[in-house]
Parts: structure tokens; C-alpha cells; sequence
């Protein structure tokens, strides 16, 4: 009994005991065929498959601690009163708690909860909560993270902690702030530019938005005129004329606004196409540049005036002219009629018509004249060079007639048109004939000089996409150290009274506003050529 049985239980026994201790893999010596020897046998076999499941499953718990551990997110498990039951790691690294730490004292340093606490709605409803938080972390740094909870129930279905898991998203948070005020130093720019500047749809130019400076310029508040299309700037007649220019050109010059008030306004306009959220826009600025221009219009009419004087001996002579015509008539009559002498019908015919078209031609000069210094807004149009300088001639003609002076005329027929204003740039062709006559006088003064020497070729050409007026003299010429200074305001060489230094300055300022250029340069006769050049205009 002893041996066959009491022993192998024993045995049997102490085994199994050792297996439920965990030894799995006990042995159990019971060296017997019969049923106990099976039993051990059984036991020690469910002591391996035992062992084997526990590893399985130690091996599970230790892949979901760790999984707990890594996730790359904030997880902390809280008891009702909030305090930490347990946290992964991330949770340690970044907050450090004390052990038995509440959430509020770990994530944000406070003695109490907070009064929105996402945890503390899961404990109500049993339903997870979304929140965003702010607080410090160990290093004292604010940080922000995005949080949500979601209930943890026992058997019972009570719930008995709270899961929150938070994702950190300073660094997103920090980039919006500083969005945030980047977009407000721009704004802040854009309102600050003391020029208008807008916003447009590109289809429809209708007014996006605008900044503060539209109000100082045009008396409109941003509320006014947002939403309204950019043309009503503009005046009626010219809506159209404008439409199409501000989608196809990024430069518009002096074009004529209105304010609020009806008035007028001339303004530089740039324009520029951009990207605004979502659409194409254009973005327009505009400098008022009215008071600029009526200060060159006081010095344009200022020089005007000055060359009406260098003229006046020079129209002097030319009405001469028509007067000695009608005086040589008078006498003749006077003469005729005191003898008691008839005059042929033919003769009295003659005459007549001569004294009519020489008067038509006085008050032709005389009209020219007033014409010349009237006062006149520009006017930008399509003109024929061609018959600026022969307008130009005309008053100036005789004059040069009497004193020597040849005029070679080279004028290209059919020259394409430019875009400018006829008068001012008659002003700029008689500004230049004056101070060829002025350089000629001064170089053949003491000189002898016979036929042809005293010479002045206007030549006029076009070239590619230019038409180009070249106006040379035989005359003194200018010095080398001049060339860049005779552009310049109240530069002269001449003798107070004589010149006013105003003629080239003024003309430079014209034929830049038609966009075109001027320039001295020294000929081969030791006079000067002045050439000029202009766009030809795009409207053909
Ligand atoms: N065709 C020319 N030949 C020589 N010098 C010239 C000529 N045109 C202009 N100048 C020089 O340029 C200066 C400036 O000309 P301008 O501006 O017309 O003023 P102003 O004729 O009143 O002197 C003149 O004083 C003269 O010295
Ligand atoms: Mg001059």
C-alpha cells in the first residue's frame, strides 16, 4: 500500500502543488504502469500546456503594457476624485507627477479642478468629451493639447474611472499664434500705406477690399465703397474706356477720378494681378497726383509765357509782313483816288483779295498766339508729329526768314500716329526753333557767313516701334559739361532777360508725360541735334 499507493499520491500531490505555484514544468517521479503512474503522467503534461498558455498570454499583457506605453499620445486613467490611477509614459516624461498626483495639479500646477473638466462629464453621462486645454509642462513651457475622455466600467457597468487621452499640439498652436500675428503686421501695413490701395475681382472689378487710405483720398469709408465695382471712380463717359485698360495693363497715368464729394482727382494707377484666398484678384494702387500736376501746370503756363516773350520780336516781324502788303495797297489807293485817277475793276479786284488774305493772315498769327498761351488741361490724343512742327513753323517762320536762317524741311510722310498733346508739344517744337535761333545768332554774330551756313533741319522718321524728330542747328553747340545740365530748371547761359532756363526743362517734363525721350547731342556741323523720340501709339 505503502509503496504502490501512498507514495506516488504523495508525490502526485506535492506536484500539482508546485504546478499551481507556477513551476510548470514539475516532474513527477511515480514510475508505474498502472493508473496512478498515468495520472502523473497526465499532471506533469497539463503542467507544460499550462506553462505554454501563460507565456501566451504574459507575452499579450506585456505587447499591450507596452503598446500603453508608446502610443505617441498622452493617456492617464482617473479614479472620480481625479487622481492619477495610472499614466504611459509620454504622460511621465512630459508632466513628472508625483505619485498619487490629482490631473489638474500634474497637467496645469492648480490646487483644484478645473471648472470645464471633460472627465468629469464622462463621470455624468458615461459618454466621451472633447476639450481644449492649456497648461505647463515640466520645464514650465505653456502647452497646449487637444483632449478626450471616454469611460472605463466594471463588471457591474459602473463606471469606476475615466480615460483621457491628449495629443499635444503646441507646436500648431504656436504656428497659429504667430500667424495670427503676422497676419496682423500685414494688415496693419496695408491699412498703413498712405496710398489707396484695392482689392478687385478680376472679372468684375468689383471692389474686395480696400485700406484706410482710401478714406483720406477719396472721403469714402471702407463700408461704402466695398462691394461696388472700381469703375464708379471713374467718369461716366470714360467706364468703358477704362474697363478694358485695367485688365490688360499693369501702368495707368493721370487718369481722372472722382471722389465722394464730386470732385476731380488725377492719379497714378499700378496694377498688379495676385492671388486673394480662393480667386484671381488685382491689386490696384493709386497716388494722387493732383496737386503735383497743377503745380506743373502753373510752371508749363509760367514758361509758356516766357517763350510768348523771346517770340514777340519774332511775331513782330511776321505781322509786319501782312501790314506792309495792306500799307503798300493804302498808299497806292490814296494816290490813285488824290490824282483823280480810275482804277481798273481788275486792279481794285486784286487788291481787295490781297489786303483780305493778309488780314486772314494776321489774326491767323494772332489767334495762334492767344491760342498758344491759354491755359489748357492735357490732353493726351493721337496726333501726326508731322503737323506739330509745321504749326510751330508758322509762328516762327518769318522771323528766322529775316535773320538768315535756312530751314530744311525732311519730313517722312504717313508717320504713324503718337499718343500726346498737340499743343504742349508745339510748345516744346517752339522752345527748341528759339534756342536754335538763339545758337545761331550767337555763333554767326561776328562771323561772316554766306548762304546755307545758318541752317535748321527738322527731320522726321519712323524706326521699329518710334517715331523719332531730330530738330539740328549749325549753331554755337554745347559745351561737353553742359550736355546733362540744360535739362535741368533755370539753367541758362544766356544774359538776364534773354533766357530763363526754363525752355528744356519744361519740354523734358512734356515729352515724358506722352512717354517719350529727349536728348542733346553735339553734330558734325559743331551745332547741336536734339532728338526726340516717341511710342508710337498702340491704337493704330
Ligand atoms: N540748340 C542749342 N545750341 C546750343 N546751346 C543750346 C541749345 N539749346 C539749348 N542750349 C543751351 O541750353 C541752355 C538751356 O536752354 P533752355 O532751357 O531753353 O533755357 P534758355 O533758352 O532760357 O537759356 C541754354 O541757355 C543754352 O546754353
Ligand atoms: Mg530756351
Amino acid at each position: 500500500m505503502l509503496r504502490f499507493v501512498r507514495q506516488p499520491i504523495k508525490k502526485i500531490v506535492d506536484g500539482t502543488r508546485l504546478i499551481a505555484k507556477g513551476e510548470y514544468s514539475t516532474k513527477i517521479a511515480v514510475d508505474q504502469e498502472d493508473e496512478l503512474g498515468q495520472l502523473a503522467t497526465a499532471i506533469e503534461k497539463m503542467g507544460k500546456t499550462i506553462e505554454g498558455k501563460r507565456k501566451k498570454l504574459n507575452k499579450q499583457i506585456d505587447e499591450y503594457q507596452n503598446l500603453f506605453e508608446i502610443v505617441p499620445c498622452i493617456i492617464t486613467v482617473q479614479d472620480r476624485d481625479y487622481k492619477l490611477m495610472r499614466y504611459n509614459r509620454e504622460f511621465a516624461e512630459k508632466f513628472n507627477p508625483n505619485p498619487g498626483d490629482y490631473c489638474y495639479h500634474a497637467y496645469k500646477g492648480r490646487k483644484e479642478k478645473c471648472e470645464i473638466c471633460p472627465v468629469e462629464k464622462t463621470f455624468e453621462d458615461g459618454l466621451t468629451h472633447f476639450s481644449e486645454e492649456t497648461g505647463v509642462n515640466k520645464d514650465g513651457e505653456p502647452t497646449h493639447w487637444i483632449v478626450s475622455t471616454s469611460p472605463i466600467k466594471n463588471d457591474e457597468g459602473e463606471i469606476v474611472a475615466a480615460m483621457e487621452m491628449s495629443v499635444d499640439i503646441t507646436p500648431r498652436k504656436l504656428l497659429e499664434e504667430k500667424l495670427d500675428e503676422s497676419e496682423k503686421k500685414y494688415f496693419a501695413i496695408f491699412d498703413n500705406i498712405p496710398n489707396p490701395v484695392f482689392v478687385l475681382d478680376v472679372n468684375t472689378l468689383e471692389i474686395l477690399d480696400c485700406n484706410e487710405s482710401v478714406q483720406v483720398v477719396y472721403g469714402y469709408t471702407k463700408d461704402e465703397i466695398i462691394k461696388k465695382s472700381f469703375l464708379e471712380l471713374f467718369a461716366d463717359k470714360e467706364k468703358g474706356k477704362y474697363a478694358s485698360i485695367l485688365r490688360t495693363s499693369t501702368v495707368m497715368n493721370q487718369a481722372k477720378h472722382i471722389n465722394k464729394t464730386g470732385e476731380h482727382l488725377f492719379v497714378n494707377i499700378r496694377i498688379s494681378p495676385s492671388e486673394y484666398p480662393g480667386r484671381k484678384v488685382l491689386l490696384v494702387t493709386t497716388s494722387d497726383i493732383t496737386q503735383r500736376l497743377e503745380t506743373e501746370q502753373q510752371l508749363i503756363q509760367a514758361s509758356k509765357m516766357a517763350t510768348l516773350g523771346e517770340m514777340a520780336t519774332g511775331v513782330a516781324h511776321e505781322l509786319n509782313q501782312p501790314l506792309t502788303v495792306i500799307k503798300t495797297a493804302g498808299s497806292y489807293l490814296m494816290k490813285k483816288v488824290s490824282k483823280h485817277e480810275t482804277i481798273d475793276d481788275d486792279i481794285l479786284f486784286t487788291m481787295a483779295e490781297e489786303i483780305d488774305s493778309q488780314v486772314d493772315r494776321a489774326v491767323k498769327i494772332i489767334n495762334h498766339m492767344r491760342e498758344f498761351g491759354h491755359k489748357s488741361d492735357i490732353t493726351l490724343e493721337q496726333i501726326q508729329i508731322n503737323v506739330v512742327l509745321q504749326k510751330a513753323f508758322e509762328i516762327l517762320g518769318q522771323q528766322l526768314k529775316t535773320r538768315g536762317i535756312e530751314v530744311v524741311w525732311d519730313l517722312e510722310p504717313d508717320l504713324p500716329m503718337i499718343l500726346a498733346d498737340s499743343s504742349r508739344l508745339e510748345q516744346v517744337v517752339i522752345n527748341l526753333l528759339l534756342n536754335a535761333r538763339d545758337a545761331l545768332d550767337e555763333k554767326w554774330q561776328s562771323t561772316e557767313y554766306s548762304k546755307g551756313m545758318k541752317k535748321i533741319e527738322l527731320n522726321t522718321r519712323s524706326e521699329d516701334k518710334t517715331v523719332v524728330v531730330t530738330i539740328s542747328d549749325t549753331g554755337s553747340g554745347i559745351p561737353e559739361a553742359y550736355l546733362d545740365k540744360i535739362f535741368e530748371p533755370f539753367f541758362t547761359t544766356k544774359d538776364v532777360g534773354l533766357g530763363t532756363g526754363l525752355g528744356l526743362s519744361i519740354s523734358y517734363g512734356i515729352i515724358q508725360e506722352c512717354e517719350g525721350s529727349i536728348q542733346a547731342v553735339p553734330n558734325v556741323n559743331g551745332g547741336t541735334s536734339f532728338i526726340i523720340k516717341f511710342p508710337i501709339s498702340k491704337e493704330q
